[in-house]
């Protein structure tokens, strides 16, 4: 068989990084191998996100520049996957610039899509599967440098908050086979991985049933945990309503769990909650942050937040900035609402807070997250912390980068190290991006 060329682009969150992975493994069986350089591409492929507008305008670009290579290099072809395939459908189809659309349960039949393009014969699989988790399938890693891998644990969102499309693009929520999860971490062990993390929408609802009993998430990560102490174990992400007490004390129980909870908050305001219909209360979430805290003091916890959703007042939104220095997060990721076409809110509530609004109370949250930021970084200066080696630092060629357990980025000094080495550092000063450490 003649060699193939496939190259991604992958857009949005984790998930879509470990679907490319899938993607490549599923194309590597038909011939496809991985390219990184589009100018020798046989299929370009765009695995995409749709969680908020400007998410989807980026692939339109992106679309322009497929346009001009395919102009070059008339038999090639260029497909859109992912959420935004799954969203828009044949809609994608009317700019004429796109030759298959396949949504994120369709993968397996890309080989059999792409071998059935012709010229005006564009093709299409948005299908949405109940079982579909590709559990079988060993992704192609795509890591840089061979130490740290996502496995995806489960596919889909049941929640249905009001201002999110993943309900609609992903569809329903379903797990993988833990024994499928656990003999692919052995596998990337033993390729010399040393830091796994695991991937759902909502890890925490994580569930799976057969003739040998229950698994739940904690259950899991323990299980995933115990395949070698060596290994670190991440996750990603925790839903406030779902997040357990025995998950937490998992975590606290085992010191390779790492140190660091994203739980996405999305705002401070009660009133704001109900209606984003995220289902926990202000008093809850901040129940669980001490929860975490009082069986790992050391835990570093990050966060998502929305500015401006529909009818959000000051008030609502001082209650943001209040909540976020209560809990003092170490990270958080930001965003403006944007309107989803076809979710609860879209449908029942006005997009009525003015953008030059939003994006003055975005930059507020910004504002005091990078104060906090900062403020968390200094609470670990003097502090020692084993780091996982990733290479050499952004800066410099005499220094290495890696993280501590709690997610944070250590830069120092150190020309004996490699990728994949754990090392012990202390913290002399930092930034609020990072800590600046020596070797101890
Ligand atoms: N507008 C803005 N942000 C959104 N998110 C999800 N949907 C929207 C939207 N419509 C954010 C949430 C979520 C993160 C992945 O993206 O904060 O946790
Ligand atoms: Fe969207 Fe809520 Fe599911 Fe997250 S938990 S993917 S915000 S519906």
């Amino acid at each position: 068989m003649d060699n193939k060329y496939l190259y991604i682009e992958t857009y949005g969150c984790q998930m879509n990084v470990s679907d490319t992975e899938v993607i490549f493994s599923i194309m590597a069986k038909h011939g496809y191998q991985r390219t990184e350089d589009i100018t020798k591409a046989d299929i370009i492929l765009a695995n995409t996100c749709s969680i908020r507008d400007n998410a989807e305008q980026r692939i339109y670009g992106r679309l322009e520049v497929f346009a001009k290579e395919k102009k070059q290099r008339p038999g090639i072809i260029v497909g859109i996957v992912g959420c935004m395939a799954e969203r828009l459908k044949e809609a994608l189809l009317d700019s004429g610039k796109v030759d298959i659309v396949a949504g994120p349960d369709s993968y397996r039949s890309l080989p059999s899509l792409a071998e059935a393009v012709r010229p005006g014969q564009p093709q299409i699989n948005v299908l949405l599967s109940h079982e579909e988790t590709y559990a079988d399938i060993i992704p192609v890693r795509t890591d840089k440098n061979g130490v740290s891998a996502f496995v995806s644990i489960m596919r889909g969102c049941n929640n249905v908050c009001s201002y999110c499309v993943v309900p609609y693009t992903r569809g329903a929520e379903r797990s993988r086979d833990p024994h499928t999860i656990v003999r692919e971490v052995c596998k990337l062990v033993a390729d010399g991985y040393k830091e796994v993390t695991l991937l759902g929408q909502n890890v925490d609802s994580y569930f799976w049933k057969d003739e040998s009993g229950n698994v739940d998430f904690a259950d899991l990560l323990a299980m995933v945990a115990d395949v070698n102490p060596s290994l670190r174990v991440r996750f990603s992400t925790s839903h406030p309503k779902d997040i357990s007490d025995k998950l937490i004390e998992t975590m606290a129980s085992r010191a390779n769990i790492c140190r660091c909870i994203h739980l996405p908050v999305q705002s401070g305001s009660d009133r704001m909650l109900e209606k984003m219909r995220r289902r926990y209360t202000r008093e809850w979430y901040l129940g669980r942050v001490a929860k975490i805290r009082k069986e790992m003091p050391d835990c570093a916890i990050t966060t998502d937040i929305i500015a401006g959703f529909c009818s959000e007042t000051e008030q609502d939104h001082k209650d943001t900035l209040s909540i976020m220095e209560e809990v003092g997060y170490d990270y958080a990721y930001m965003f403006q609402y944007s309107e989803r076409p076809g979710t609860l809110a879209a449908r029942n509530y006005p997009d009525d807070v003015a953008p030059q609004v939003k994006t003055r109370r975005l930059n507020e949250i910004i504002e005091l997250q990078n104060r906090l930021g900062l403020e968390s970084n200094k609470r670990d200066v003097g502090k020692t912390f084993t780091v996982l080696v990733e290479g050499p630092s952004k800066r410099s060629a005499d220094e290495l980068c890696g993280r501590a357990s709690n997610n944070k980025m250590c830069v120092f000094p150190d020309k004996v190290h490699k990728a994949g080495d754990y090392v012990s550092v202390k913290v002399l000063s930092c930034t609020s991006a990072t800590l600046i450490c020596e070797l101890v």
